[in-house]
């Protein structure tokens, strides 16, 4: 937030992620691309988000499907040219809306110019630009791991020294320490933004300062953020942000910031960055020795990890709101318990989960295909992933004598292919998305979860519930801006909490579980009139969870109040989401 009177716009947007391979593809080659997104604008303008944010489309080999970036200025040709950039950006700013664009400046790709020269010789004056070290006793000189797998060191024998890679060995970490290195980034995005591009999503950027000791220990384990990247993001500030901050959108992704530190980063008074991504309610359900080592992380610690961010940023800094994004399996497979490609429950699930998200305080973040409920990928073979990570694990694993099965159900849950799969505009699945062939396969059930028959579903779309919940925000400065408290944090079902300013307060109730819920008669005493409700409630309580299929399809009445809802709220149907103004007057 700003600390003048006026809140930052961005208190009032809802952002929404494209991830452009998937998206749609406009030439048959099988790859989504720009000119694809240009052909769906409609869908982002009809759903009401304020701002798009587009992961990488610059010039990269696709290590890592284009988070290796090797020219910073210019598109892939596998996405586009320049100019159809600046039509798409141009046609988005004339249906108001804004584009952020995906930063990664940790690392480059090791194809890009940089890193070619940085390697070629000790002498070259870009060799300081990123990361080196000699072997200590013939080894890597510390004992970092790369994200990915393996040691985060590879060696680069034309200098006969290690460069660092925190990622894949096709992206080599920048040296943020070097003056001239941070002077090219600061140049470069200024380019964008004087293109009109509207703000960055910033990779990994709490890893960009490295301790230098840590470096060159070899007992040194584990990467943690240092402070100097609170120096640098406030000279980026300077010499980026300052001069159109009051415009621009800011947002760090930051793999296990702390609440302190998520406070410095978006203090207004401290110039750094808007918000940040946190990790940790996406953490939770990671194993001790990897996030494919997962069990299902209990409701009452996901809501009150969100809870606690919210207190922590509720008198300075900001949050941002997520549940999944490129990196993360499918929402509604992983915090409900909606398998690939089924229907059971999943309408539910998906506008219940949203309803939890976007009523706490922040800026939500929507990710492409969440709005429609798609479901995690169902893929059944190893043949059918893409990604780096996963195939590193699945290879690392195997080699280790796991059985393959056992792999292939660990990554059926966690891989992010799970939410990479493209999507499908119609029924008629793979063809809607390309004229080609997909470069990874369709998810389960694509003639059935699509963006055609979801939009058609009325009182059971959830697109239609999305816009409810993104014009609510628009619309409502409780909902913006009002304080938040957890209610009954140890229930096991229920995820109330109540939002209020002034005078004005909301209880919102998500029963995030397949069984009805009992509303508590404490809570019960406090609702007033409903405000939004995910559904009909006749509909919902005479049916159970396994008629879901079926509800409602053809019924295009709207699911608003209605008379007999507040007298009969006892209880709440498996994943039904409902917000009502709190009856009695608030505590100031
Ligand atoms: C971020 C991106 C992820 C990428 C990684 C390395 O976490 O979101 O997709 O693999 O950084 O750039
Ligand atoms: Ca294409």
């Amino acid at each position: 937030m700003t600390d003048s009177t006026v809140p930052a716009w961005w208190t009032t947007a809802v952002v929404y992620q494209i991830y452009p391979r998937s998206f749609a593809d406009g030439n048959g080659d099988g790859i989504g691309d720009l000119r694809g997104i240009r052909g769906h604008l409609d869908h982002l303008q009809d759903l009401g988000v304020d701002v798009v944010w587009l992961s990488p489309i610059y010039r990269s080999p696709q290590a890592d499907n284009g988070y290796d970036i090797s020219d910073y200025e210019d598109i892939d040709p596998m996405f586009g040219t320049i100019d159809e950039f600046d039509t798409l950006l141009g046609e988005i700013h004339a249906r108001g809306m804004k584009l952020m664009m995906d930063l990664v400046v940790n690392h480059t790709s090791d194809e890009h110019p940089w890193f070619q020269a940085a390697r070629s010789s000790t002498k070259n004056p870009k060799h300081d630009w990123y990361i080196w070290r000699r072997p200590i006793d013939g080894a890597e000189p510390n004992r970092w791991r790369s994200a990915f797998g393996g040691p985060a060191w590879a060696w680069n024998p034309p200098t006969q020294e290690y460069f660092l890679h925190m990622f894949a060995p096709q992206q080599p970490d920048l040296n943020w320490a070097n003056p001239a290195m941070r002077d090219a980034i600061y140049t470069m995005m200024n380019r964008w933004l004087d293109r009109g591009v509207d703000g960055f999503r910033m990779d990994v950027i709490d890893h960009i300062a490295k301790d230098p000791d840590a470096l060159i220990d070899p007992s040194s384990e584990r990467y943690v953020m240092q402070p100097q990247a609170h120096d640098y993001l406030r000279e980026m500030h300077e010499r980026v942000f300052a001069p159109r901050q009051e415009a621009l959108l800011t947002v760090g992704e930051m793999p296990g910031v702390t609440i302190e530190d998520a406070i410095r980063f978006t203090d207004p008074k401290r110039h750094e960055l808007d918000m940040v991504f946190q990790f940790e309610h996406v953490d939770l359900d990671r194993g001790p020795d990897s996030k494919f080592d997962n069990h299902r992380a209990p409701l009452g610690a996901l809501k009150r990890s969100l809870a606690r961010w919210q207190d922590g940023l509720a008198d300075r800094g900001w949050n941002s709101l997520y549940l999944g994004n490129h990196d993360q399996p499918r929402a509604i497979s992983r915090f409900g318990t909606v398998p690939p490609g089924s229907d059971r429950l999943r309408y539910e699930t998906a506008t219940a989960l949203a309803t939890a998200l976007h009523l706490h305080r922040g800026t939500p973040y929507i990710y492409q295909g969440d709005e429609i409920g798609m479901t995690n990928a169902g893929f059944t073979t190893i043949d059918d992933y893409r990604d780096v990570e996963t195939l590193n694990y699945y290879r690392s694993q195997v080699g280790r004598g796991v059985p393959a099965a056992t792999v292939l159900e660990a990554i059926g849950f966690r891989s992010r292919d799970n939410a990479r799969t493209p999507i499908p505009w119609t029924g008629d699945g793979a063809s809607s998305f390309t004229d080609g062939v997909p470069w990874i396969g369709m998810a389960a059930a694509a003639d059935r979860i699509n963006v055609a028959d979801d939009r058609a579903a009325g009182t059971r779309s959830v697109f239609e519930y999305y816009r409810r919940l993104i014009a609510l925000r628009h619309d409502s400065e409780v909902v913006r801006l009002g304080a938040f408290a957890l209610l009954e944090p140890d229930h096991k079902q229920l995820w109330a909490f109540r939002r209020c300013r002034g005078a004005d307060a909301r209880i919102v109730l998500v029963n995030c579980s397949d069984e009805p819920c009992p509303v508590p008669d404490a809570l019960r005493a406090r609702l007033g009139p409903l405000v939004l409700g995910n559904l009909q409630r006749a509909e919902a309580l005479t049916k159970g969870p396994d008629d879901a299929d079926a509800a409602g399809a053809e019924s295009v009445e709207a699911a608003g109040p209605r008379a007999d809802d507040v007298l009969n709220v006892g209880i709440l149907a498996p994943w039904e989401a409902r917000v009502f103004r709190e009856c009695t007057e608030p505590d100031k």
